[in-house]
């Protein structure tokens, strides 16, 4: 290739020739004729090898068109910008006075417009011209591309709504071909809809959510993509707000004294709530020598325990866990009651809890939770005809204790007088058919004979 620089060292003849071609070219273009090939000429002088291959850059890059000829001779070739009817360049020469364009040949066959730092306004057709008389020429286009950017002020920023509202998210972006838009979650999992269909994306500008509920909080990415690199995205967060409520999973549940319990509440709540639990007098309980509270939480849930080291009677009573935010207040309460040490065995750690309804303080959505496990009958089992359920005997060794004799078995009976009858009447039952297999202690079989069994198994092997 000849570089421009020694192409500009052209004698003053060459100059001459090259102002007339100038005025020439510049008529044609006016006059607008012969800007295709003469057929009945193009076998004689020079002609082009080649059509101009289209050429796609993206905005900022240098874009270089080709025209082939052949037979130049003397011929001079000349580049036009067609929309504009400008002349770019005329053999080795810049004429416009764009400072971006540039002209290269190689032996005066290829010879390639240069444009540098390419911008939109460049796109469109260029012609490459031969002076002959009637001159000829072709056409190749320029497709400029431009990456996305997606544009700050249509576009939504963080959110902050009341839970059942409608929400609107919007996203738009330049770019050229037009983007797509595309909305994930952040976090990769499936975007919920108000339909209870879960999708991976949603296309469009535009998501609408239709009573927003706290599994739709979180982060969502608004991805702008048009094929040219690099695609963009931008961050919004849809927090969701709503008042605390409150799950108990046993409302009412024994201990004997000196054993340890672990109360637990499940609360919900966003913004996120105060937890703490309290007695009859409201006085909220500390942690301390008897007493530990605990809290794990996840985004919006938390999980209250409250551990009393160890039963005494005045432990015995109401307790409440409270989950309080700035949106209001909800409270559940947990009975302990007491269940009477046997004489003839030690304490123990285990918590013993009955069941009682699953009674959310509030109605709340566990669309997620898992269906309770239904217990089928395993080798294991110990089954008591008068027994509505049975239970696997790895649950009744949770007690882990020896048997005893049938005899104290109805003082454990709870002291609920709705279920007193019914307790004491297929307990004593059950030890007369498995005395020596059960474990004469355990109140897990006064789960059993409820319609809440499963939920009372779940609890105790939570606890193993
Ligand atoms: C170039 O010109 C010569 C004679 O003038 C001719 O034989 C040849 O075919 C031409 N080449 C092209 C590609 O037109
Ligand atoms: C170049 O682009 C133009 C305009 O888009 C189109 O009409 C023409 O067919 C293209 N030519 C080639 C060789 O692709
Ligand atoms: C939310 O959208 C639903 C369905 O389009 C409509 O029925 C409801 O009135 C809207 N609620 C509000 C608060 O705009
Ligand atoms: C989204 O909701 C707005 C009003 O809140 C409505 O004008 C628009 O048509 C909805 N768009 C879609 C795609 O549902
Ligand atoms: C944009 O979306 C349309 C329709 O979904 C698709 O055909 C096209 O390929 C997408 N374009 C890009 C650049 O992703």
């Amino acid at each position: 290739m000849i570089s421009e620089q020694r192409d500009r060292r052209v004698p003053g003849t060459a100059r001459g020739r090259l102002r007339l071609l100038t005025g020439a070219v510049l008529l044609s273009t006016i006059a607008g004729s012969a800007w295709t090939d003469n057929p009945a000429v193009a076998s004689e002088g020079p002609s082009f090898s080649a059509p101009i291959t289209n050429v796609t850059v993206p905005v900022g890059r240098e874009a270089i068109l080709s025209c082939v000829v052949a037979n130049l001779s003397t011929y001079k070739v000349a580049w036009l910008r067609v929309d504009t009817q400008t002349i770019l360049t005329i053999a080795n020469h810049v004429i416009t006075k764009n400072h971006r364009i540039g002209v290269t040949h190689s032996e005066h066959k290829t010879w390639l417009l240069h444009i540098r730092d390419v911008r939109e306004s460049d796109r469109g057709n260029y012609m490459c011209q031969i002076n002959t008389d009637p001159m000829k020429s072709q056409i190749g286009y320029l497709e400029v591309v431009v990456p996305p950017d997606i544009l700050d002020y249509p576009t939504s920023t963080d959110m902050v709504v009341r839970e059942g509202s409608n929400v609107t998210l919007r996203c738009e972006a330049t770019g050229s071909p037009t983007p797509n838009i595309t909305w994930r979650r952040e976090d990769g999992e499936l975007i919920i809809l108000g339909n209870s269909q879960e999708v991976a994306s949603i296309d469009g500008p535009v998501f609408n959510i239709t009573k927003v509920n706290r599994l739709q909080m979180g982060a969502y990415l608004c991805i702008a993509s048009n094929g040219v690199p690099p695609t963009v995205s931008k961050r919004i967060m849809l927090v969701v707000h709503f008042t605390p409520m409150i799950w108990i999973q046993n409302q009412l549940v024994g201990a004997q004294e000196g054993q340890q319990m672990t109360l637990e509440c499940h609360s919900e709540a966003f913004p996120k709530s105060i937890n703490y639990w309290t007695r009859e007098n409201n006085v909220i309980i500390a942690n301390g020598e008897k007493y530990e509270p605990s809290f794990s939480d996840n985004v919006y849930k938390v999980h209250m325990k409250l551990m009393i080291r160890s039963v005494a009677m005045s432990d015995y009573g109401s307790y409440k866990c409270i989950s309080k935010n700035s949106l209001g207040e909800t409270d559940g309460s947990i009975k302990l009651y007491h269940i009477p040490t046997p004489t003839t065995e030690p304490t123990t750690t285990s918590t013993v809890p009955v069941p009682t309804t699953v009674d959310p303080v509030e109605n709340i959505q566990w669309s997620r939770q898992k269906p309770v496990p239904s217990l089928e009958p395993s080798s294991n089992e110990i089954t008591d005809a008068s027994l509505s359920t049975v239970v696997r005997s790895e649950e009744t060794r949770l007690r882990g204790r020896p048997s005893h004799e049938e005899g104290h078995e109805a003082e454990n009976v709870i002291d609920t007088d709705s279920h007193k009858s019914v307790d004491s009447d297929v307990g004593q039952r059950r030890i007369d058919n498995t005395a020596q297999s059960m474990s004469s202690k355990s109140s897990t079989w006064h789960c059993l004979t409820r319609s809440s069994a499963a939920i009372c198994i779940i609890v105790l092997s939570a606890l193993s």
